[in-house]
């Protein structure tokens, strides 16, 4: 039985739902929480990759917190210490994209299911057991274990480990194309879930499969 193993923030989850909570929060215009929305996630994405290049880690809950500030301080907001831990604490109840519960439990028994993100194992347990998405898989990994972030190949050479499998009989799934490309760098198989239709990126590391959703994977597997 091959291992699936799922991005979390992007993939199963869907980070666009903190708008919410900054439109509440900061009392923003839709528009404006859109904006502070993708430079935070923008901010989060570059400085996890950029703090693996140096060599210098930080959890992805400090990571998350300094592209908040960022974003906040970019963006001319400057809310109070509870406020923008609020803000902050919107990453641990995400909500599930809308076919995610559905395809996992599709999945179940064909493969063995887990989750593996740059979030560290807090912040990760708390979204899942959020969403419900604790009780529909097995494993819940973390690139906190190696201290560096995908898409450094130790991510997913740890999680084959975990698995006690070699890698090319491991999947991520992820809608994140620089996780694809790295997955698929470092021997897994790789499903591409392009929800936006995006075109492929240059970098290497091809896809295995490309989906339109993750409604779609129980039947392409
Ligand atoms: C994850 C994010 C970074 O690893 O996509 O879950």
């Amino acid at each position: 039985m091959d291992a699936l193993c799922f991005d979390m923030y992007g993939t199963l989850c869907d980070t666009a739902s903190v708008t919410r909570t900054l439109r509440r929060e900061l009392d923003a215009s839709a528009t404006h929480a859109a904006n502070i929305d993708a430079t935070w996630r923008r901010r989060q994405l570059e400085y996890a990759q950029q703090r693996s290049q140096m060599d210098d880690y930080a959890t992805f809950r400090e990571v998350t917190a300094d592209a908040l500030d960022y974003a906040l301080a970019r963006h001319n907001e400057t809310p109070s210490a509870e406020t923008r831990n609020r803000l902050l604490d919107a990453y641990d109840t995400l909500d599930p994209f809308p076919d995610a519960l559905d395809a996992l439990d599709a999945l179940a028994g064909r493969f063995d299911l887990a989750v593996l993100s740059n979030g560290n194992p807090a912040m990760l347990d708390a979204l899942a057991a959020n969403t419900g998405i604790d009780s529909r898989v097995s494993r819940i990994l973390s690139a906190d274990a190696v201290s560096t972030f995908k898409p450094t190949p130790a991510v997913y050479e740890h999680a084959a480990d975990e698995l006690d499998r070699d890698l090319d009989d491991c999947w991520l799934v992820s809608s994140n194309a620089w996780d694809i490309a790295g997955a698929s760098h470092a021997g897994m198989n790789a499903a591409w879930v392009n929800r936006d239709n995006d075109p492929a990126e240059r970098v290497g590391g091809d896809a295995t499969l490309e989906l339109p959703s993750l409604a779609a994977l129980p039947d392409a597997l």
